[in-house]
């Protein structure tokens, strides 16, 4: 017997299916060079950071004392960037909010893991909605909770409010919505929130107790046509936690940056907010990055040149509609969700892979029968990757 815990283990050494094709693309780039890989598979944002990313970084290491700026922060993250953080989120979204509503850290992941043990009870258990970022079940299960899975609908990828409904019971604490979602693309409309916090709002009735929504929202600016609303869902539904990264908004996911906002309207709001101190503790989340804490007040509700995402979603579904593929037109975040030609997901993307065209089979995000293309790459590498498509659809003629 191994003397390791075999959970840890087990999720150690097997690697998530996008790090696993990743790795297979690095080694892929070795044997046939660069120009002939397409890799779609990481959601690694490909445009550079916002100018004032790097003009704040300089001025902080030049204008700075060197002891200050790179010690230690408080735990929660350093009082005038929460503040600076509440002042935005109260002018963009309205929101009645304080220093004291907000914990910095290392981006959504840890946003997720700590809130998700902040509010967990034995028994519980957390809704998500199909197709998902495969990473809840690791962090749910982390928790010690039970992730009960939802399909969207097929058609739209908005959720299934029915199906929601059905699955809503005594024993639900939380449910993670991600909008603009990874891997569909979606955007859930104002109204669908609205029905989701209705649900919700019953459920907590009868229930006798709350219903989190964990709001998962490293996409929030990442949506490309005027009128697409991404509803602020702290107005909408009053026990809202807020999981919020600058990943992929400035172009920074290995700065390990965010922050968790829990809306002062949520029932146990003091306590909720305690316990996420005492999760990022626990878990070794004290101190965010002190250097990009520093760099957020400057850089808040500013983004990398999205335009480009724009041209790569636009290339993409139109050139990949006329080879036969079937794909919807996401409003946001940087992926496309592509049906497999094939029932088998695995099978259709491995069979790309012989074109050394690297897409993500969907089973892992709860959802088969797809592929996830994130197009958060260059668009030359999207141009020279069509014939590779092209002679893909073609086996399936
Ligand atoms: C939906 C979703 N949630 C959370 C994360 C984790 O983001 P971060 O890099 O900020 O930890 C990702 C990363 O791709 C994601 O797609």
């Amino acid at each position: 017997m191994i003397p390791v815990s075999e959970r840890m283990y087990a999720l150690g050494s097997n690697r998530s299916e996008i790090r696993e094709l990743f790795e297979y693309g690095k080694k892929r780039i070795a044997e046939v060079g660069k120009e002939n890989v397409f890799d779609f598979s990481l959601g690694n944002p490909s445009v550079p950071a916002p100018a004032c990313v790097k003009e704040t970084l300089k001025k902080l290491v030049e204008q700075t004392d060197p002891v200050l700026l790179h010690g230690y922060t408080s735990a929660q993250g350093d009082a005038s960037v929460r503040k600076a953080c509440a002042d935005f989120i109260r002018s963009k979204h309205g929101a009645e909010c304080g220093e004291n509503d907000f914990y910095l850290t290392c981006g959504a992941a840890a946003s997720l893991s700590i809130s998700l043990s902040a509010i967990a009870g034995a028994g519980d258990e957390v809704i998500v909605l199909a197709p998902f970022f495969p990473e809840y079940r690791v962090f749910i299960a982390q928790a010690g909770m039970k992730c009960v899975e939802v399909k969207c609908r097929e058609e739209d990828f908005q959720i299934d409010l029915d199906a929601f409904e059905k699955a809503v019971g005594p024993h639900t604490k939380a449910v993670i919505v991600n909008s603009p979602n990874n891997p569909s693309g979606a955007v859930f409309s104002r109204e669908t929130i609205e029905k989701l916090a209705s649900i919700l709002s019953s459920a907590e009735k009868k229930n006798g107790r709350p219903v989190y929504i964990l709001a998962d929202e490293p996409y929030r600016e990442l949506v490309y046509d005027e009128g697409i609303e991404v509803p602020f869902i702290p107005n909408f539904y009053n026990d809202t936690i807020v999981c919020y990264s600058f990943s992929k908004s400035l172009s920074l996911p290995g700065e390990r940056i965010g922050y968790i906002f829990v809306s002062p309207k949520a029932a146990f709001h003091s306590e909720v907010y305690f316990a996420v101190c005492g999760a990022g503790r626990a878990l070794g989340y004290v101190c965010a990055p002190a250097l990009f804490q520093r760099m957020i007040p400057a850089c808040l509700g500013k983004t990398s040149d999205i335009s480009v995402y724009k041209v790569n979603r636009d290339l993409l579904c139109r050139e990949l509609s006329a080879y036969g593929f079937q794909v919807g037109r996401p409003d946001g975040a940087f992926y496309l969700f592509l049906k497999a030609m094939e029932p088998d997901a695995r099978a259709f993307c491995e069979r790309a892979k012989a074109h050394d065209l690297l897409i993500v089979p969907s089973d892992s995000f709860g959802f088969p029968g797809y592929a996830r293309i994130a197009y958060c790459v260059s668009t030359d590498m999207i141009r020279r990757s069509l014939p590779a498509f092209k002679a893909l659809a073609e086996e399936y003629r």
